[in-house]
């Protein structure tokens, strides 16, 4: 596997393969690799000739600098990693590489899209993930970009951004993958009291049980506040919120017939450690 620190040399170096005709797979990450990331690396590596993975906690999109600062750092793990996936290159930069000092972002028209959920929770959180995005596709100029499903919001916002560059770049969104109790992986699991953990799973059950509520007669509304009560009862666990929202605007629905795309999403506390999941309800279902 090829290491660049360099922007330069890394798209001399892509520059290169591109003019052979090769094809360039992009999986941006923040490091502390799971089976989640490996997926998007497996993939990226089918469907092109070279799988780009970057590792950079990018600063600005933690709104809670102490998330930051506890955010696991896992480097000697993670090219372990990468080697035993055979991925080709790592793009491993420092955060002046990524944020020269005359570095021009595009802003970007989401509307509807980033106010609601992680965007109302997480003040300025995409603004960090949507620079950082950018800035990297910028760098790279891969044919495809591999984003995992996890991050519902995220990969949506970054859709429109790749529409509103009118970039060459496609985006390719992979399936959560979750632990065999049903724990969606994320680095922050790591970080889970051992209470917590065991407790953890019962998100995606909750999540999954949605269905069956609202085809025994519940409302919309109705399931979203037994799902709420639900994770609510359980010690140590705080709800931030579960919506119902169509999957392509992310805006509330009141009905099922009321869209062919529809996602729950939640973000619920377990202690000091926030976990985010998601289901998709009906039609495109990956999980
Ligand atoms: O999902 C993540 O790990 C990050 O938000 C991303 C896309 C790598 C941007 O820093």
């Amino acid at each position: 596997m090829l290491l660049f620190k360099s922007v330069e040399l890394l798209q001399n170096f892509l520059q290169k393969k591109r003019k052979e005709g090769l094809r360039i797979g992009f999986a941006p990450t923040m490091g502390a690799l799971h089976r989640g990331h490996a997926s998007l690396i497996k993939k990226a590596k089918l469907e092109n000739d070279i799988c780009v993975c970057s590792i950079f906690v990018n600063p600005t999109q933690f709104n809670d600098p102490k998330d930051l600062e506890k955010y696991p750092r896992t480097e000697g793990e993670d090219i372990k990693i990468l080697v035993d996936l055979e991925n080709e290159v790592l793009f491993y930069p420092t955060v002046d590489a990524v944020y020269p000092k005359d570095l021009q972002i595009p802003t970007f028209d989401f509307g509807q899209v980033d106010k609601v959920m992680e965007g109302k929770f997480r003040p300025g959180h995409f603004d960090g993930v949507v620079e950082v995005v950018y800035r990297l596709v910028d760098i790279v100029q891969p044919d495809r970009l591999y984003m995992g499903q996890k991050d519902f919001q995220q990969f949506t916002l970054i859709q429109h951004m790749l529409q509103q560059m009118q970039a060459k770049t496609k985006l390719v969104v992979c399936p959560i993958i979750r632990e065999p109790d049903g724990l969606a992986l994320s680095s922050r699991n790591v970080r889970l009291t051992p209470e917590n953990r065991e407790r953890a799973p019962s998100i995606a059950k909750i999540l999954q049980q949605l269905n069956d509520w609202i085809a025994n007669g519940l409302s919309i509304k109705e399931a979203e506040t037994k799902a709420i009560a639900e994770l609510s009862k359980m010690p140590d666990f705080r709800p931030e919120y579960l919506e119902i929202v169509d999957g392509h605007t992310l805006q509330p629905i009141e009905k099922m017939e009321a869209s062919d795309y529809v996602v729950v999403c939640t973000a619920v506390w377990t202690g000091d450690i926030r976990l985010i999941d998601n289901v998709i309800l009906k039609g495109n279902k990956r999980n």
